[in-house]
């Protein structure tokens, strides 16, 4: 049977949507991504960029695949076939840049379950630094060792077969019913891990480092691109996701004020975060008797797995912060996960009428296998960085600026999604969202993208 003609799976209530908007949007870019990149475009005075990008590209893209997803009942692929029998190529484009973060996304996963097993007896003390590099990824050794087996390819096997057993159970039993565990549990960690930090000795250091406003950057366009590419990330816009998320929502579902509250509640987390991360890098500072300024791995990975460990190994009650901390990222990673699957399964169903345990289980398998392949040999860890440089710095940018032009100069259906929206919403937009979207956000995108390509290729 083809899946057109299949009744669309649904979310059970309007909350459930809700939750799991938020469980995609919270995730490794708020944990990891958002305090470093906050700290080294001008601290507090980045605030500013990020509210504006926010409001002006962030909040009305959102608005956009909520529109495309639910007017047009489809995956990215359907629903832009839907739009224009010439455009189903947009969403498979999303579809593949969804398919490359996943690939990377899973094995960050499996290296914080790691990590939470390590927590226990603090593995990675006095030098966090070699061993995750060194002893657990063996970076340099070409030969798949035990360790790389039972370090990193035993919990990605974990963490596939988490991700295809929550797909197969479908989206309301399945996806749903897990950001209804998760994300609650990921708020009151993550609440606790910070209370724990800013009482830490030297936390008010961390905190006036990272919000001590240098205004100068204002003025600086590299600062305004970062705050963009930040919200997209963390928004998860632009992937088809939120496209596809928005396909389950009832006919009568109230989409721009559920945009509002995802919007404000994934960068209400993402500052939390910065606040947590910072008030620990403020102890570590005291802790060696340096500032927070001298210290080396604020962002990324590094931060993760190496700075934070290192916190962790000084800290009074280390071991249970640790297993808290891991135990967020695992939490969130994996709500945003699915999320990214949900995506590609969804989009194989809608295509080739596979049923969903089918095309969940053909789905992981297929992404399990290139993601254990990729990375146990540490040639694929370096394959893999280039390839996510281009899909989330070049590909994400390049996909927002193709959507939000054909919707409303290339096909001239801007206006019909706005009153679709408005008629199923109780917060009304104005002919402003048609500006921001067809002027503002393409504008500074198309800019944006130049410098980015200007900057990888020099
Ligand atoms: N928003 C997620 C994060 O901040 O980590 C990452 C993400 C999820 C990106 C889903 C893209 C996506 F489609």
């Amino acid at each position: 049977m083809a899946a057109t003609t299949r009744q669309r799976e649904q979310w059970s209530s309007q909350t459930g949507f809700i939750l799991a908007a938020i469980g995609s949007a919270v995730g490794l870019g708020n944990i990891w991504r958002f305090p470093g990149v906050a700290y080294e475009n001008g601290g507090g005075a980045f605030l500013i960029p990020y509210l504006f990008a926010l409001l002006t590209a962030g909040i009305p893209i959102l608005f956009l695949d909520y529109a495309i997803g639910h007017r047009f009942r489809g995956t990215a692929p359907l629903a832009f076939r839907r739009l224009h029998k010439n455009t189903e190529v947009v969403g498979w484009f999303q579809i593949i840049l969804s398919f490359v973060i996943s690939v990377y996304y899973a094995a960050v996963i499996a290296w914080a379950l790691s990590y939470f097993v390590f927590s226990f007896d603090l593995r990675w003390a006095p030098d966090s630094l070699n061993f995750f590099v060194g002893d657990y990824l063996q970076v340099g050794d070409p030969e798949i060792s035990t360790q790389i087996v039972s370090g990193v390819a035993i919990p990605l096997v974990v963490v596939w077969v988490a991700i295809l057993v929550t797909l197969a159970l479908g989206v309301a039993k399945g996806v749903e019913k897990a950001n209804m565990i998760f994300l609650p549990l990921l708020v009151v960690a993550f609440i606790g891990l910070v209370i724990r930090a800013v009482t830490l000795p030297g936390a008010a250091d961390g905190l006036n480092a990272l919000f001590t406003p240098d205004w100068s950057e204002l003025f600086n366009p590299a600062v305004w691109i970062a705050a963009y590419a930040q919200i997209f990330f963390s928004l998860s816009i632009a992937f088809g996701i939120m496209i596809t998320y928005s396909s389950y929502q009832r006919r009568k579902a109230n989409m721009t004020s559920s945009g509002l509250v995802v919007g404000f509640a994934n960068s209400s987390f993402e500052i939390l975060a910065g606040i947590g991360v910072f008030a620990t890098l403020g102890f570590l500072a005291w802790d060696q008797s340096t500032t927070v300024g001298e210290l080396e791995g604020l962002s990324g990975p590094i931060l993760s797995f190496v700075t934070f460990p290192a916190v962790i190994a000084e800290m009074p009650g280390g071991s249970f912060f640790g297993l808290v901390f891991f135990a967020s990222l695992v939490m969130a990673g994996f709500t945003s996960i699915i999320s990214i699957l949900q995506g590609v399964s969804g989009a194989v169903q809608d295509k080739f009428g596979f049923g969903v345990r089918q095309s969940a289980v053909g789905v992981s398998l297929v992404c399990a296998v290139i993601s254990i392949a990729l990375f146990s040999t540490t040639s694929g860890l370096i394959a893999l960085d280039t390839v996510d440089q281009w899909a989330n710095n070049i590909g994400i940018v390049l996909s927002a600026i193709v959507m939000t032009v054909l919707l409303v100069w290339v096909l001239r259906r801007g206006e019909e999604l706005r009153f679709h929206l408005n008629a199923v919403s109780t917060f009304k937009i104005g002919r402003w969202w048609i500006l921001l979207i067809g002027v503002l956000a393409p504008l500074l995108l198309g800019y944006m993208l130049l410098q980015r390509i200007i900057t990888l290729l020099t």
